[in-house]
């Protein structure tokens, strides 16, 4: 399957699109049937386009109501801790548009790793079933190839029942939650965004390279019902060699 891979000039560029493709995504979902459920990236690259959801026009172009926010992964740290996900997805958009406050599951990073996993797979089955089925999955890509929080060295690869894991991340000597690679690709829409020189080696690897998911693990992204966008900015598509299948 090619994906879609989408090359825009300029970082802002690229926020403006995920943007306008979660509006565009969630409207659809809410016309479909009632409701739109998206898990969110975090890191720092969705942090633009996450306050482009906060600002008109866009805070204005879907109904928050129907909106059911889940989180990709989270750093095991408190919700208002600097490396927090929750906090920058928080602080970006979710406390300034009208949501509900229980539309919104993140992740309990204060909790114990385990625990926190495991609980978060409950709200997972309960809300969504017991293989979630998310109308959008956003993800970003590590300079290493890693996606949400499977990385390698943590035996990403794993196809075992879990919809939500706990590894230890030896490069940040820190446990993680990750949803699991069966979560991510039974969504209807997944979206990654990646921007910057910094990511054009891993990006080629992920997208020209040969199919090593222990060490790339973003390429074990592949939707088996849905669809699989790549939204870069050209200094992240810098190294790769055939663009003219891509947009
Ligand atoms: C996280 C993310 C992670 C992120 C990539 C890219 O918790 O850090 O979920 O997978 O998307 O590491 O991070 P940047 O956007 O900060 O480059």
């Amino acid at each position: 399957m090619t994906p879609d891979v989408q090359i825009f000039e300029r970082p802002a560029q690229v926020a403006q699109a995920l943007a306008q493709l979660f509006v565009d995504s969630g409207r659809v979902a809410i016309a479909e049937q009632g409701n739109f459920r998206v898990a969110l990236a975090g890191g720092t690259t969705p942090k633009t386009a996450y306050e482009l959801l906060g600002d008109e026009p866009l805070r204005d172009g879907i109904f928050w109501k129907d909106v059911f926010i889940y989180f990709g992964d989270e750093r095991c740290v408190p919700p208002d801790d600097p490396q927090s996900n929750y906090r920058m997805a928080n602080e970006a958009f979710l406390s300034r548009i009208n949501i509900p406050l229980g539309n919104i599951h993140r992740m309990r990073g204060e909790d114990e790793p385990q625990t926190a996993a495991a609980s978060y797979a409950r709200v997972l089955v309960e809300d969504l079933g017991s293989l979630p089925r998310f109308d959008l999955i956003l993800l970003g890509l590590g300079p290493d190839g890693h996606t949400a929080s499977l990385f390698p060295g943590t035996s990403p690869v794993t196809d075992d029942a879990l919809l939500v894991r706990a590894p230890f991340v030896a490069k940040f000597q820190m446990h993680r939650l990750t949803i699991t690679p069966s979560v991510i690709n039974n969504a209807r829409h997944v979206v990654f965004t990646t921007e910057g020189e910094g990511k054009a080696a891993a990006l080629a690897a992920v997208l020209e390279g040969a199919y090593e998911p222990e060490e790339y693990p973003a390429q074990i992204v592949k939707p088996t019902d849905g669809t699989l966008t790549w939204l870069v900015d050209r200094a992240a598509a810098s190294q790769l060699k055939n663009t003219a299948r891509f947009s």
